[in-house]
């Protein structure tokens, strides 16, 4: 028996194959299956994941258990308190987080591709009015891929360069076009003299009969947002990114998929969804009724906001935006917000709530920040949207990683359970 190995004894046959066991820098070892089906004609079934990594990483890491959540090494934490958005986008993208010339240079290629292509506003005016924000995104980041031809060969590290640029520096400017068109205003075309954050809350909120001016405390607060948002390890929407680009599909068509897989309420959606049930509940009176339909196994309701795969315990990201909300409302003069005070107290029942402390369902990232995204302005159809423009980095990051280790095309397997072979037969001799 070698160490650092698991055997696996078929009891069918009595046969013993050893396997190795993998350590990465944190977190559990895996079990290296490769040679699985060649080993024993059997493959290993998994549906959701649940135990199964689906490929290395160097980019994020998540302790679920613990409540810790690292962006290439640095605690959450710390870079939402320090750091800044690009700052972040270069730490994801590159690896380390830059010195000042790097730092400079980044920023400015950023800002200096903010600009859509003219004949990509043509698309967003083929939507109905009251399309979904999400629904126009997925259509125009993927056709992007028939603009931008001269960054579309995967292979090329300078095209996927280009790439994860155009990606990062347009998608505020789209999803600021979307918002702008859905509401029947001019689009607003990007100010670059003004930082990241403020320039997306610029092209959102401004008009052109109106000088625009925004709280420092607020694109504080969205950058915050963006940061914890940026990236999450291998969740539905980043392993879509993966395995649509896996194929060797550009990165705008992989992009656009994983809008898609983030569109879904047990995802990316859930934030819109968190707002929805609040307005709904409407008051602390009515929590106990919410609270009973969300533990009742025959009823669909759940506590939109609570719960997470991997975060068995107090998810950081909610920790910053639960002060971060509290800093927004009282920069608005709304310190008693009813929403914010019902979101407070809805936590606290859950939290002293067997069904919830036993299944350990504790507020997700998306419980406060739908309330600070309200807060500014922001309406709630937008919330996925947002969520869409912070992690464009971590999906590029993910993409340039899989391709740049040669993974090769992602192909799972499954468990037939259909029919058995039969034969076809004339439509006359059926039953
Ligand atoms: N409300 C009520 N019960 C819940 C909830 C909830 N929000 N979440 C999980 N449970 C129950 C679940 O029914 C199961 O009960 P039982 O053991 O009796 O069958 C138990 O808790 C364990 O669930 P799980 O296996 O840990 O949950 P999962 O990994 O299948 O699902 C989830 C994770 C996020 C889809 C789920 O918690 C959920 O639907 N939450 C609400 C939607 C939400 O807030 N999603 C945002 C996730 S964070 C943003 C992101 O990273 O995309």
């Amino acid at each position: 028996m070698v160490a650092n190995t698991l055997t696996i004894r078929d009891n069918r046959t009595g046969r013993e194959v050893e396997f190795p066991i993998e350590s990465g820098t944190e977190g559990p070892s895996v079990v290296d299956i490769a040679r699985f089906h060649k080993e024993f004609g059997l493959f290993t079934l998994d549906p959701g994941f649940r135990s199964t990594a689906s490929c290395q990483s160097k980019i994020t890491f998540i302790d679920g258990d613990a409540g810790i959540l690292l962006y290439r090494g640095y605690p959450i934490e710390q870079l939402a308190e320090k750091s800044n958005f690009p700052e972040v986008c270069y730490l994801l993208l590159e690896g380390e987080l830059p010195n000042q010339e790097q730092y400079t240079r980044f920023v400015r290629t950023v800002t200096n591709h903010t600009m859509l292509h003219e004949q990509i506003l043509n698309f967003f005016k083929g939507y109905r009015r009251d399309a979904h924000p999400m629904a126009i995104m997925v259509g125009v980041v993927g056709a992007l891929s028939a603009f931008y031809h001269d960054s579309l060969d995967v292979h090329n590290p300078r095209h996927r360069e280009i790439s994860a640029f155009r990606l990062i520096s347009k998608i505020p400017t789209i999803a600021a076009a979307s918002y702008k068109y859905s509401i029947g205003q001019p689009f607003v075309y990007p100010d670059n003299s003004k930082g990241y954050v403020e320039n997306f809350l610029y092209m959102l909120f401004s008009v052109p009969c109106a000088k625009f001016t925004i709280s420092p405390v607020l694109v504080r607060a969205l950058e915050q947002i963006l940061i914890l948002h940026a990236d999450h390890e291998q969740n539905a929407s980043t392993s879509t990114v993966r395995l649509a680009g896996s194929s060797q599909a550009n990165p705008f068509a992989a992009a656009s998929a994983g809008i898609s897989a983030l569109w879904g309420p047990a995802h990316g959606g859930a934030n819109e969804a968190v707002l929805a049930m609040l307005h709904e509940i409407g008051s602390v009176e009515r929590v106990g009724e919410y609270l009973k339909r969300a533990k009742d196994p025959k009823d669909t309701f759940r506590l939109m906001g609570f719960g997470h795969r991997v975060y068995k315990n107090y998810d950081p990201r909610a920790r910053i935006l639960k002060q971060a909300a509290h800093e927004v409302l009282a920069e608005l003069g709304r310190g008693d917000d009813p929403l914010f005070r019902l979101a407070l107290e809805l936590e606290r029942i859950a939290q002293e709530d067997d069904y919830f402390v036993t299944r350990k369902l504790y507020p997700n990232v998306d419980f406060y920040s739908g309330i600070i995204q309200s807060a500014i302005g922001i309406p709630i159809n937008m919330f996925t949207v947002i969520f869409a423009v912070a992690r464009m980095v971590g999906w590029v990051s993910q993409w340039k990683e899989m391709i740049e280790y040669g993974e090769g095309i992602g192909r799972p397997r499954q468990l037939y359970v259909g029919p058995a072979r039969r034969d076809y037969r004339p439509v006359a001799e059926r039953l």
